[in-house]
């Protein structure tokens, strides 16, 4: 989200914009370390363009994906963060053809996260928030906002280790796993996918997320 976006480029005292397929790319250092921030924006066809653009043109070693998400496991609740440690496309679904969620021709239907990078981002998400619980396991994607009880349900029924469910993350891990690179992903929960989701959704971003994602980068490059 732009909120996010905003609290990260903060950091960054030297940052310089480059354009590329219609986005804008922050190119600089933030705690000494070269980084290029930009939105991914939403849904998974836009983040798996931003993240192509990310490894051809900017060539990144790695990417980070910060944001926020509905939870969906019981545990999960809002202001909680949750690590991903593989993605899956919730809407995917060639069945007859190749078995639900699984994305044709590569025989699988969930992309794990680099294990070493996740740990490192975990550790940061806890020193940075502390008392904030830390989860770690599955994150679903589709291009669908998740904003009804019956829907949310219907995903936990049908996937039950899932624990948040948002509209990129598995895009980006798909890109990553194509090129050979690190990937890894926090999302702040700002709300339970239901009925209220929408509403809790625009509350939270402007108040806490903004504040958030900033804090874990930092607290992961420091
Ligand atoms: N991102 C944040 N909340 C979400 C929801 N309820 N559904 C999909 N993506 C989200």
């Amino acid at each position: 989200m732009h909120e996010e976006l905003a609290a990260v480029l903060a950091l960054m005292p030297d940052e310089s914009r480059q354009q590329a397929a219609g986005r804008e790319f922050w190119v600089g250092h933030l705690h000494g370390q070269e980084v290029v921030a930009v939105l991914s924006r939403i849904g998974k066809v836009a983040a798996a363009t931003t993240a192509a653009v990310l490894v051809e043109r900017f060539g990144v070693g790695g990417i980070v994906f910060t944001g926020v998400a509905g939870g969906l496991a019981p545990g999960v609740g809002v202001g909680d963060v949750v690590v991903a440690d593989a993605f899956l496309q919730h809407d995917l679904d060639a069945s007859p053809i190749f078995p639900r969620w699984e994305v044709p021709l590569t025989g699988t239907s969930r992309f794990p996260t680099h294990a070493g990078l996740s740990d490192r981002l975990a550790q940061a998400a806890a020193r940075a928030l502390p008392g904030t619980p830390v989860h770690r396991g599955l994150v679903v994607s589709g291009d669908r906002f998740v904003a009804t009880a019956a829907e949310s349900q219907q995903l936990r029924e049908d996937l039950p280790e899932a624990l948040a469910v948002e509209m990129e993350g598995a895009a980006i891990a798909q890109v990553c796993h194509d090129y050979g690179l690190p990937f890894a992903a926090v999302r702040t929960i700002s709300d339970r996918a239901d009925d209220t989701a929408h509403v809790d959704f625009a509350r939270f971003v402007q108040e806490v997320a903004s504040r958030q994602s900033a804090a874990i980068v930092q607290a992961l490059l420091a």
